[in-house]
């Protein structure tokens, strides 16, 4: 069995001695956190459902319109979950690419038996100069504009690689009012890593915007001029027992993944004793808010 390790990385330096971290701080962070938990992000929003039964790859997935697509862009694709959604979606007709800067993803993307014309880059959504101008109708972004910086920047590189009439959606963070229970359970991690990194929530990832429904629309009409632009506020649940969840629901923070074993311990503790106490015929509830935003040019 792994030893658990808490992640150190030059963000979390930064943090630690009152310092604004850099964009290559935040690089390192993530590139640490993904190198020793691969495909974290798929183990629990796959589970993860809406009322009528989809997760949140589905339902971003729905904007692919396999009659009239032929090239996807899954940007940030980690593990590649998306990508294989498309692959069904769409048959082995459509061309899939993924992009997204941890080796370590791409190893399990490599390992799903994608269709064998799926073409996968390493590199930043901050400059994709290996893909030419207007190569794709839609691209996609699950989970992970909500951790990128420069976004502007990311933004109007997938207007270049979109074609002039493509479709851009991503899957963001939503309105945590609108998921029972996840303030809560939000403040409770966050309280724990506190408790060794007193600094911590003074600065998220990521740029901010892109966590409020109304700076992320300004954000999008502006970079895509003249375009559509659409935020549907969506709720996805996780019922389990509430040890089961503990583990589910922190899996799913970044933040559970700095601290060290016996703290992390101690917050999948107060995690279970949170869920415990609102059970419902021993099971309970994890709801996860997200925001699906979709720019038609
Ligand atoms: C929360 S995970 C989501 C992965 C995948 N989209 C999913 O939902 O299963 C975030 C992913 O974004 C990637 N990532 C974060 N910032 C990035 C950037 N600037 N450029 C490329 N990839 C980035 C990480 O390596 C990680 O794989």
């Amino acid at each position: 069995m792994s030893v658990r390790k808490n992640i150190v990385s030059s963000w979390t330096q930064s943090l630690s001695r009152g310092q604004q971290p850099d964009h290559a701080d935040l690089r390192d962070h993530l590139l640490i956190v993904h190198r020793d938990h691969p495909g974290f992000t798929e183990s629990c929003a796959m589970r993860c459902r809406d009322k009528s039964g989809r997760n949140s790859y589905e339902v971003l997935a729905d904007v692919v319109d396999p009659a009239r697509v032929s090239r996807v862009l899954d940007l940030a694709c980690g593990s590649g979950a998306l990508l294989e959604i498309c692959n069904r979606r769409c048959g082995p007709n459509a061309e899939l690419t993924g992009v997204d800067m941890s080796a370590e993803e791409l190893a399990l993307a490599e390992q799903r038996g994608l269709h064998p014309t799926t073409k996968l880059y390493e590199g930043i959504s901050q400059d994709l100069n290996f893909i030419v101008d207007g190569s794709f109708d839609v691209v996609l972004c699950h989970w992970a504009l909500t951790l990128m910086d420069q976004v502007s920047g990311v933004l109007g590189e997938v207007k270049r690689v979109l074609k002039p009439d493509g479709v851009f959606a991503a899957v963001v963070d939503g309105d945590p009012a609108t998921a029972p229970g996840y303030s809560e359970i939000h403040e409770l991690i966050y309280n724990v890593v506190r408790r060794e990194q007193p600094r911590f929530g003074e600065i998220d990832l990521g740029d901010p915007r892109v966590r409020t429904g109304q700076a992320l629309k300004q954000l999008a009409a502006k970079s895509f001029e003249g375009a559509q632009v659409d935020i549907e506020p969506l709720v996805f649940d996780l019922h389990a027992f509430p040890d089961v969840l503990a583990r589910e629901a922190a899996g799913f923070f970044y933040a559970s993944f700095m601290l060290s074993p016996p703290a992390h311990c101690q917050m999948l503790k107060e995690l279970e004793a949170l869920f415990a106490e609102q059970r419902q015929a021993d099971r309970s509830r994890f709801a996860l808010p997200v925001n699906r935003l979709v720019i038609r040019q």
